[in-house]
């Protein structure tokens, strides 16, 4: 049994998502969707909006997110796509380059580095009465944080860049229609491998200072990590570090300059940019829904899901629902008690989420700090294809000039 929306162009719930027409403004889609706790889809599988379902099912381990459980199939990206306890080592095993307990300095510390970043992003733009959001410094600067930390050459960028998007186009598909990559997706899936497994045999035995070395020369309590899993690890990080944060940054000056005074507040108070970017997390989130298998039946909304089903999570509905957050619809720059679904949940809750905030925190500040009179060109602006990973491809912007 499937069942359509009630709307002039009857849909299911995820041919309305993955539609081009909802991608600008979900949000009202969304709502109807969170009308009931259940929705089913023609190919046997279920979404889910309301917070209080995907907050518990994203955090239940009778769920799983091995890709032979994922309406996508695919070969999954490596502990991302892991069950425990292979993903629980694997991301143990990764953590220790990049945080707590081991690492317990390493985002910080790049505090400085990153603002550089952004200062230098800013200044090339002086002297224009017109940029782009994304091109200037949305998409760059994320992506060269992750290619420094890694170790990443920053001059491969465009290889790395049309490996990322031919990757990540092909989850542009409709997840109705389950199967393999694309061929051009394996393609370049197979290249970026390829070229992540260079880069990882010349710093075996040769470190630098950057994760790659530490992840590949490193005999933890984990043990070594293999070949195979080493490539996985990175290329999993090469692609998160690059198709998210963009959305974030992207979206959230979106956001402020549709509502002018949430420029000037953040403005005027850099000192709220923790809370701020938490609430862009929740109001406009870079990532908007995930998948997941049942391992056994499950009951959700008095209604059971049979084993073998698969569970489309809608995270960013899950974030706008109004039984959970007051004013659910309204940026609240100091909401309080804000557990926003941006990041995920449980276990597989983003790895980069402490980069991704500061990241976020940095653009957004010296964005609005510096650029004088910014006004929106476009509104709203050209979109991506991606429904998940949903952001601009472009965000024209006139300026009257750029502050020191
Ligand atoms: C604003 C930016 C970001 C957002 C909104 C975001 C969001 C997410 C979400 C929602 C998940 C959970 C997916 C699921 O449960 O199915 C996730 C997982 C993950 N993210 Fe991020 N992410 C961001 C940035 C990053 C960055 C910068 C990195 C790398 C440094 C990263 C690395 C990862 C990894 C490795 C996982 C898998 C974790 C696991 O399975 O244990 N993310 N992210």
């Amino acid at each position: 049994m499937s069942e359509t929306l009630a709307s002039d162009r009857p849909q299911t719930p995820m041919q309305a998502i993955m539609d081009p027409a909802s991608r600008a403004d979900p949000y009202p889609l969304y709502e109807q969707l969170r009308e009931k706790p259940v929705w089913h889809e023609p190919d046997g599988s279920y979404v889910i909006s309301r917070y209080e379902d995907v907050a518990r099912l994203i955090r239940d381990p009778r769920l799983s997110v091995e890709p032979q459980n994922s309406p996508r199939g695919g070969q999954g990206l490596s502990f991302l796509n892991m069950d425990p306890p292979a993903h629980d080592r694997l991301r143990r095993m990764t953590m220790r380059h990049f945080g707590p307990p081991n690492d317990p300095g390493r985002v910080e510390a790049m505090t400085p580095a990153l603002e550089a970043m952004v200062t230098s992003l800013i200044d090339a733009v002086r002297g224009q009465d017109r940029i782009d959001v994304v091109a200037n410094v949305s998409y760059p600067f994320p992506v060269t944080v992750i290619a420094d930390l890694l170790g990443v050459p920053r001059e491969d960028e465009p290889r790395f860049h049309a490996w990322a998007e031919g990757i990540v186009q092909s989850q542009d598909r409709d997840p109705r229609e389950p199967g393999r990559r694309t061929e051009s997706a394996e393609k370049a899936f197979q290249e970026l491998a390829g070229y992540m497994f260079d880069l990882i045999s010349q710093r075996k035995g040769a470190p630098r200072d950057d994760m790659l070395s530490r992840l590949v020369n490193d005999d933890g309590p984990d043990g070594v990590m293999e070949p195979g899993e080493m490539i996985s690890v990175s290329v999993l990080l090469l692609l998160a570090g690059h198709e998210t944060t963009v959305n974030l940054i992207s979206n959230g000056m979106l956001t402020m300059l549709r509502q002018p005074h949430l420029l000037q507040l953040l403005k005027d108070n850099p000192a709220i940019a923790p809370g701020f970017v938490e609430e862009m997390l929740r109001y406009e989130p870079p990532v908007h829904f995930t998948f997941r298998g049942a391992l056994c039946d499950l009951d959700v909304g008095g209604e059971t899901i049979p084993k073998g089903s698969a569970l489309q999570l809608i995270l960013a509905s899950g974030s706008r629902d109004p039984r959970r957050f007051e004013r659910a619809d309204t940026f609240i720059a100091d909401r309080p008690n804000n557990q926003h679904l941006g990041f995920g949940s449980g276990i597989h809750a983003c790895f980069g989420a402490p980069l991704a905030r500061l990241e976020g925190q940095i653009a957004l500040k010296e964005m609005a700090r510096r650029l004088v009179n910014p006004r929106l060109l476009q509104d709203p602006p050209p979109y991506r294809f991606n429904p998940t990973l949903r952001g601009p491809r472009a965000l024209p912007v006139a300026i009257d000039g750029v502050l020191p």
